[in-house]
């Protein structure tokens, strides 16, 4: 199919234009700038370009997102812009990158993913939510940001199973090559751990003199991420590449 893979350029979208097309698909991915291999340009706050980058699209994959910036204008207005701009005549999927437990935390960011989910739901278009897990170097960078000197304050209790990027890109290329399903798909990784777990098996890897301290944090985020919020459901498929072989940088056999 003819698709178009928006935030091509992210972290995800690295991994997913290759496997996109290892399926055989013919393959544009959109980013502001839209530079790299088959790079169209489209901006999804603004919508300049939009039009031109989606236009002719049969399947679309939605991965682009702005968490530091203003995910409203950008994850929602921005979504809903892409409804606007996709040809219904020939779209036959649209997948969006979603967040396990964006229906559950009390986080402006996991709220303004949820509202988009919802653009898409009401827009009558063919999608399927792919709700997926925190990715390995998304874990590394927040353990690298939280540390202090000799010492990592990781929040008591927390709990994640984060996932490798690649196998992420792998199950959206399969979903994408699916029927649309008009509801929420999950992927996780294949465990679930503490934050002091990961944190340690970080530190151990990479900055071995670290010293982690778990420390209780209060609130309903908190709260939240302690009772498993961002834990894959039963039904989610799972990932295999655990976080210590990510960190050991072992890939696994096929
Ligand atoms: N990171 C995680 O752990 C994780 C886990 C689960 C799900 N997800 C979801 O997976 C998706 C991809 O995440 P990622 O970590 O790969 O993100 P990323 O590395 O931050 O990449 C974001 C992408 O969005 C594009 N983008 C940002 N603002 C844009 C705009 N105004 N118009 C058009 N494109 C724009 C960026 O392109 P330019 O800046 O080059 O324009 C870039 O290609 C997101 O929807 C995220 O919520 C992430």
């Amino acid at each position: 199919m003819q698709v178009l893979v928006t935030g091509g350029s992210g972290q995800l979208g690295r991994a997913l234009v290759p496997a996109l097309q290892a399926a055989g698909h013919q393959v544009r991915q959109m980013s502001r700038r839209g530079t790299g291999p088959g790079g169209v340009r489209g901006d999804l706050a603004t919508g300049r370009d939009l039009a031109a980058a989606v236009g002719g699209s049969e399947l679309v994959v939605h991965a682009a997102s702005d968490p530091r910036g203003d995910p409203w204008q950008v994850d929602v207005a921005g979504t809903r812009r892409l409804v606007q701009a996709v040809d219904r005549d020939r779209l036959q999927h649209l997948v969006y990158v979603s967040i396990v437990g964006v229906d559950r935390v009390p986080f402006g960011y996991y709220r303004a993913k949820f509202a988009a989910e919802q653009v898409l739901l009401a827009s009558g278009l063919p999608v399927t939510l792919a709700r997926i897990t925190q990715f390995h170097p998304f874990i590394d960078e927040m353990l690298a940001t939280a540390r202090r000197g000799p010492v990592l304050p990781v929040p008591m209790g927390w709990q994640a199973a984060p996932v490798d990027v690649a196998e992420a890109a792998g199950f959206l290329t399969e979903v994408a090559g699916g029927p649309p399903v008009g509801d929420v798909v999950e992927f996780g990784g294949p465990e679930a751990l503490s934050a002091a777990d990961l944190a340690r098996a970080w530190a151990a890897a990479r900055e071995p003199n670290v010293h982690v301290v778990s420390t209780p944090l209060p609130g309903k985020l908190s709260a939240a991420f302690r009772e498993g919020s961002v834990l894959p459901s039963a039904r989610a498929a799972r990932g295999r590449r655990t976080y210590a072989e990510h960190l050991r940088g072992q890939h696994l056999s096929a």
